[in-house]
């Protein structure tokens, strides 16, 4: 079901070919995540001043918002190499040391979905971040022994989704931290404007914050709305997205005005008309709607939360009243007449 989702922020094979030309090659043509953006500015110049490699760095956060792009425009801001692996795809040991004797001072590896390193590579890589050093074994048993090679200053960049799944140790050996923020609404109207330019598809300003609003925070599906507006008003139209126009492609798309689809419409109706607004255990509502608890909770709910449509009590998914109001649905207000307790 989530595979065919345009609001996905999942990357899609439809979204990697446009990646290259959409994403932004410098820290100028990044948009947003100010905090972030200042931050990585200063580290560039100081690293550069010093003429020594960035610290470690880790981005988190949900898909789609710009741990890939960042970790490549610190590479080119930085004037180096960029190597670029993912956690599940270092089978072994060796693999990482392979990788790592091959990359040349102040280098950057970009391990993306870093949480899902295997354990016996996660610790060759501990000594690599902290010392610049492959502790390499040789021999079995009692005849084994360890060598220590020297590895260039290196920067390890590294990406996850899902920061509590990561281990502390490794976690902890990233000099930097960012967490990367849904983008707000000014935001989200720039990049459409920017992507609309480099494709080069007319769009008037009220066309701009049709697609934007509908994007759910997210670069990766402002792209994919945008393309799919482009189509509708090639075929459809003359050729502009207007706001009439984005109105009438995206809602035949079933997405509504905040960038709901239909599954997230459904999580939200099933819990109010079946549960009575909840609370509902996850596994329940779950089943209640044929999906997996996980995929609820990693792909449906941050939004829904981040809107304030749904939130997480010790007892379960409580939907808010301001989910009531957009899905126009009278919500009874709860009986202490307070926000349901949020749950860390
Ligand atoms: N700051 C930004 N300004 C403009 N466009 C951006 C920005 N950040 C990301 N994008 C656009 O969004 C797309 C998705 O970003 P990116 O691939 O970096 O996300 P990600 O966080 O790595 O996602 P995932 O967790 O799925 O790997 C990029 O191809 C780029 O076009
Ligand atoms: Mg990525």
């Amino acid at each position: 079901m989530t595979e065919s989702r345009l609001v996905a922020p999942q990357e899609e094979p439809e979204d990697v070919q446009v990646a290259r030309t959409l994403r932004p090659g410098s820290l100028d043509e990044c948009i947003g995540q100010d905090k972030v953006r200042e931050h990585l500015r200063i580290a560039i110049t100081a690293a550069k001043q010093r003429e020594e490699p960035l610290d470690h760095t880790l981005f988190h956060g949900p898909p789609g918002l710009g741990k890939t792009t960042f970790a490549n425009v610190l590479a080119t801001e930085m004037g180096v190499n960029i190597k670029v692996t993912a956690g599940p795809a270092i089978e072994r040991p060796g693999d990482l040391a392979a990788i790592l004797s091959n990359v040349r001072p102040h280098d950057i590896l970009f391990i993306d979905e870093v949480h899902r390193l295997h354990r016996a590579v996660e610790e060759i890589l501990y000594p690599a971040m902290e010392d610049f050093a492959l502790d390499i074994v040789m021999g079995k048993g009692m005849a084994a022994r360890s060598i220590r090679l020297a590895l260039p200053q290196f920067t390890l960049i590294g990406a996850t989704t899902r920061l509590a799944l990561m281990s502390s140790p490794l976690r902890d050996r990233f000099g930097a931290h960012f967490h990367m923020e849904y983008y707000d609404a000014g935001a989200m109207r720039q990049i459409v404007a920017r992507s609309a330019r480099i494709l080069d598809v007319p769009i008037d300003r009220e066309g701009v914050n049709e697609i934007a609003q509908r994007s759910r925070g997210t670069p990766r599906i402002t792209n994919r709305l945008l393309r799919r507006t482009r189509d509708w008003a090639q075929v459809k139209g003359d050729g502009r997205i207007t706001a009439a126009l984005a109105e009438d492609c995206l809602a035949s798309l079933e997405i509504d005005g905040l960038g709901l689809d239909a599954v997230d419409r459904t999580i939200l109706l099933t819990i109010f008309e079946k549960f009575g607004g909840g609370p509902v255990g996850i596994d329940t509502l779950a089943a209640a709607i044929g999906d997996e608890a996980q995929t609820i909770e990693d792909v449906y709910e941050p939004y829904l939360m981040q809107l304030g449509f749904l939130a997480k009590t010790p007892r379960g998914r409580v939907t808010l009243a301001a989910a009531g109001a957009h899905l126009g649905i009278e919500v009874e207000e709860p009986a202490d007449g307070g926000q349901p307790r949020l749950f860390e």
